[in-house]
């Protein structure tokens, strides 16, 4: 039996931890966070975050062998593996501010350990830090005074919000970084076994350890610039006549390039793409590498271009003028089948609409509560509504930010009769059936297609 920490139970650390005890029955797994209110949601019916499939795993596993916990120092002098899951995000002060990571948290996380530790740990960086981020952590741990090992281990984490189960059941691969000395390898060795028991082996990368925190932040670079690639060929589709769909179902179909992630839409949304990106764009002016950076950092400005690009359009359609029209915003989460809001599309959409003088309605099947914490210091009309009928009834125009099923399936014929006329509806998802749409009346501005006018 290994006695297993994390510290931060946030979206990374619950379900990772949770999928690692109901793999692991043998193991004992801790969750501590400094968060007493989000200890306390783990520990009860209603969980601090959604996520398809989680409330059942948690019923099975909760008590057995994994336990939610406030109290970190305990919770460190008993393990002999601590997982580090707490939040890296960009720094918004001093040095760096607007672009490198914010490392207070994490450094209080290892000065936690240094201080409790009274046998030897493993420590595993799931959290996504600079690259080198484990050379400042032995550092730090150096300072152990009763002199016990400690080996810094990258296990970079690379679910997607959604569908984080699936993907820690299922990943693509677990990538294991560490230094090459015996006693190291001896270290990524246990975490090697901990995920043996339901990954293949094939499926479970070793390598440097500078090599593992690198490639999560390219693995994330890689990705964002292909929504940025689409995207920025929506707007070329626009202007041409052509049909952004087809256009990436052709591109996606080169097996060199691949079908995946080519769905353009209204700029990705977040906690980690923009961040990881800005990191990078610092990391490389840090290392003298400009150039790169300046490769890297196009990625963003691209995501920030399309966002804007879809408010202008709702404007300039509209004849010009937002102001006093109500616009429903069909879904708030960042993507579907998550609660979270964090950087989605949806906020400076929102916050751009309210400065046109819009009044803004907003829907979403499992991010309302959010969206009002995001939206509570921005001034303007701002409706909550559940119900998408009722929030789109006597509006001018609905806008799809969000992907999620129930949205293709509305009555979109009822959806019309209520509304203010002419009704316009701007997909920014791609989600819906636009001839059909413009067949009961709606002007409809699909992105990277020709807009359709009512017959
Ligand atoms: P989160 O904000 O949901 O959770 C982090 C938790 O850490 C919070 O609950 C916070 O209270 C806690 N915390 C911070 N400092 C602490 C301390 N000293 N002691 C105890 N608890 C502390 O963040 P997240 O989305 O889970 O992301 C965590 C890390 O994983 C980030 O580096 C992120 O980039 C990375 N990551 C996130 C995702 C994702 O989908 N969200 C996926 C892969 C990697
Ligand atoms: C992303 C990565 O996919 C994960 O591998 C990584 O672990 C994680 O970031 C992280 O480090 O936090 P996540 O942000 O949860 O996961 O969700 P994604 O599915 O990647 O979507 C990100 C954004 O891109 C969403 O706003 C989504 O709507 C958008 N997107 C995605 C598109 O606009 N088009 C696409 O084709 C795909």
């Amino acid at each position: 039996m290994k006695r297993i920490l994390c510290i931060g139970a946030g979206y990374v650390g619950g379900p990772s931890m949770v999928v690692i005890a109901e793999k692991c029955p043998h193991h004992r797994i801790t969750v501590v966070d400094c968060n007493p209110d989000k200890i306390a949601q783990w520990r009860s019916d209603s969980l601090p975050i959604y996520e398809p499939g989680l409330d059942e795993a948690v019923k099975r596993v909760r008590d057995r062998n994994l336990f939610f916990s406030i109290d970190v120092e305990k919770g460190i002098k008993e393990s002999e593996i601590i997982f580090v899951s707490v939040n890296t995000p960009t720094k918004n002060f001093g040095v760096g501010s607007g672009q490198a990571a914010d490392l207070q948290y994490w450094e209080k996380t290892a000065r936690q350990i240094v201080e409790n530790a009274e046998s030897p740990k493993i420590i595993v960086e799931k959290s996504t830090v600079p690259v080198k981020t484990a050379q400042a952590m032995e550092e730090i741990l150096k300072m152990n005074q009763n002199g016990k090992k400690m080996h810094v281990i990258s296990n970079p984490e690379f679910l997607a919000e959604g569908t984080a189960m699936n993907d820690l059941e299922h990943p693509d691969r677990v990538l294991i970084g560490s230094h090459e000395s015996e006693e190291a390898i001896r270290a990524r060795q246990e975490l090697v076994d901990i995920y043996a028991h339901w990954v293949p082996r094939e499926r479970i990368l070793t390598s440097n350890i500078w090599s593992s925190e690198l490639a999560k932040l390219a693995s994330n670079a890689f990705l964002a610039q292909r929504i940025s690639s689409i995207n920025s060929f929506s707007a070329l589709c626009e202007k041409t006549g052509a049909d952004v769909t087809e256009v990436a179902r052709a591109v996606g179909m080169d097996s060199r390039i691949g079908a995946r992630f080519l769905a353009a839409g209204i700029g990705f949304g977040g906690s980690c793409f923009k961040k990881d990106i800005l990191n990078l764009v610092y990391l490389c002016h840090h290392y003298g590498l400009p150039d790169v950076a300046r490769y890297w950092e196009e990625v963003v400005r691209i995501n920030e271009f399309q966002k804007e690009r879809f408010v202008l359009n709702m404007i300039q359609s509209m004849f010009n003028t937002l102001s006093g029209k109500r616009i429903c915003l069909f879904g708030f989460a960042f993507k579907a089948n998550t609660g979270d809001t964090r950087e989605s599309p949806a906020i400076s959409i929102a916050r751009r609409l309210l400065e046109e003088n819009a009044h803004v309605v907003i829907t979403d099947p499992k991010a309302l509560k959010n969206a009002r914490d995001d939206l509570a210091e921005i001034k303007g009309a701002i409706d909550f509504v559940e119900d998408p009928y009722a929030a789109a009834c006597g509006c001018d125009a609905i806008a799809v930010m969000t992907e999620w099923e129930i949205y293709r399936n509305l009555d979109y014929e009822e959806v019309f009769s209520s509304m203010r006329k002419p009704a316009y509806l701007f997909d920014g998802r791609n989600i819906l059936d636009h001839r059909e749409l413009q067949e009961i009346g709606y002007s409809v501005y699909p992105i990277g297609k020709p807009p359709m006018v009512p017959l």
